[in-house]
Formats: C-alpha cells, structure tokens, sequence
C-alpha cells in the first residue's frame, strides 16, 4: 500500500485548508501517511523543493506563489496544466516530479454533483474574471465541450491575454457584463468580489434565462450575495467550497490510488 508522504507548499500556508482535508481521507481510508503545511519563500524553492525529494515526499499540493515558477522544476507537465499555465498538484516518483492541475476537474465535479444533468456540451457560458482562477475553470469548460465562453474582466487586457490560450473565446467589456448574461446557460464568479471583507459584486441578473445555472467560487460566505440573488429569481445557485474539496480528491486519487467520497462532516469541518 502506498504510504503518503504529502505537504502543501507556499507563502504563507498557515491558513491552507489541505492539511485538514488530507487527513481526514487518510484516516477515513486507513492510509499510512502523513500532510503537512510547508512554508517556502518564493526565492527558496530550488533547493526546498530538492530536500522535500531527497526526504522521501511523494505527494504535494502547490499554492501561491509557486503555482507558475514551479513549472521549470518539474521533469513531466501534463496537457491541463500546461494549458492553465499553473501547476497545483505534484507527484513525485523516483526522483521525478510530475506535475498537474486539478482544479478544472474540482470545478467540474462540483458542477456535476450539484446539478446531474446539466448539459455542457455545446451550451454557452459567462466567466466574471480573468485570474488564475479564471484559466483553470474555462480549461474544465473546453474540456467539457462548452463552445460559447465570454469572459469579462475589470482588466480587459487580462482577458484579452487569455484568447490565446483558449481561442474560443468572447472578450466582453466589464461595463457590459449585465447584457452579456442573455441566453447563457452558466455563470460563474472567479473574481474576490462578494468575499468577506472584499468588494461587492455588482452584477444584474435581469438578463439572466431562468434556467441558467449560477456558480460562485467564493465560499467565504457560503451563500453570496450572487447566489442568493440568483436563488430568489429561480435560478440554481452552486456554492464554491465544491471546488475545493474535489480539486483535492483528484490529487489523493493520483497519490494514493483511492476516490474519497464527499462528505458533509468534511464539508462543515472545511467550513
Ligand atoms: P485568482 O488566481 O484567485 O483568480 P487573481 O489572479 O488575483 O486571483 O484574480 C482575481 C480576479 O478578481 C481578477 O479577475 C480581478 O480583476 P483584475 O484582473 O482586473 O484585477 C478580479 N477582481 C479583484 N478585485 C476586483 C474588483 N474590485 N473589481 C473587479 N474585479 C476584481
């Protein structure tokens, strides 16, 4: 069996839900294995991240602010991540580090749970935001088939850089991204806008189909003022902590061999 030898890595991590989230899978599957919280300095990490291999680690989760320069330390990048252009999870084997993201597939799966039937293939979406955030979630949705993504960005540029990476996409104007939301069949929050102590969305969902389903990345508060806007007029509201909790099984599923269940105790503990 395998034994997990696992750690979250960045600056500052204090504050990283992993550790928990982690445990708590290795005791609910009877894993041998430990995760900690590292803290290493953006101009450390070379050599941290060589005694973490020569220490036996076999697992880490990547956090700011390694989630890019890492990538030039890693021997194997997979096609998700490269395409995020953001390594989150590490695997280490043999002294080799290869490297994905799991954050598209954490978005999606949330989606997926909360709302089984919804169909992505070929249906349109509006993304609020162009961060890091931003990239993995629209990598999920092109994955997933979606053919019309908008974007919109206080910065336009930001999203502008993005149509690069993803051709497809539509660069709409902050200022226009009420008019935006007509015949969409998603909407998701990736900005820090609604989060506790951050500035408030300012968003109308007048244009909005009934039907469209509404996602917030934010889960500090669980219920924004977004998804509660978007729950009074009909429309499926889909918490963020989802995102979380699955981008992280799909890391223990890659160092451990097992799909952790969901649960609502690990949920509330998260929370
Ligand atoms: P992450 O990697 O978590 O996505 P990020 O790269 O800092 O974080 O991106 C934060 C997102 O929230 C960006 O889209 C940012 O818009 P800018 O690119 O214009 O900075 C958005 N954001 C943050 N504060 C905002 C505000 N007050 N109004 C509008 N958008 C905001």
């Amino acid at each position: 069996m395998t034994i997990l030898k696992g750690a979250v890595i960045g600056y500052p991590v204090q504050k990283s839900k992993s550790p928990l989230i982690y445990r708590h899978w290795l005791k609910a599957y009877g894993i041998p294995g430990n995760y900690e919280a590292i803290e290493i300095q953006a101009d450390e990490l070379s050599h941290r991240l060589s005694q973490l291999i020569d220490q036996g680690y076999n697992g880490l989760s990547v956090t700011l602010p390694h989630k890019q320069t890492i990538m030039s330390l890693c021997d194997e990048i997979d096609d998700t991540a490269r395409a995020i252009g953001a390594v989150n999870s590490i695997q280490i084997k043999d002294g080799k580090l290869y490297a994905t993201n799991t954050d598209a597939f954490g978005f999606i799966q949330n989606i997926k749970i909360a709302v089984p039937d919804f169909i992505f293939k070929n249906r349109r979406a509006c993304v609020l935001g162009a961060g890091g955030a931003a990239r993995a979630i629209i990598q999920g949705l092109v994955e997933q088939g979606m053919t019309d993504i908008i974007v919109t960005n206080r910065t336009r540029t930001r999203a502008e850089d993005m149509v690069t990476t993803f051709p497809s996409l539509r660069v709409v104007d902050w200022a226009d991204k009420d008019q935006a939301l007509s015949g969409i069949d998603l909407l998701v929050n990736t900005t820090s806008l609604g989060m506790e102590g951050q500035d408030r969305l300012d968003i109308s969902l007048d244009h909005l189909p009934p039907s469209a389903v509404v996602n917030d990345i934010v889960y500090y508060p669980l219920m924004t003022d977004l998804l509660k806007n978007a729950e009074s007029r009909g429309n499926k509201p889909i918490t963020g902590i989802g995102m979380l909790i699955h981008q992280a099984c799909r890391s223990f599923h890659n160092w451990c061999g097992v799909d952790p269940v969901v649960t609502d105790d690990l949920i509330q503990a998260v929370l």
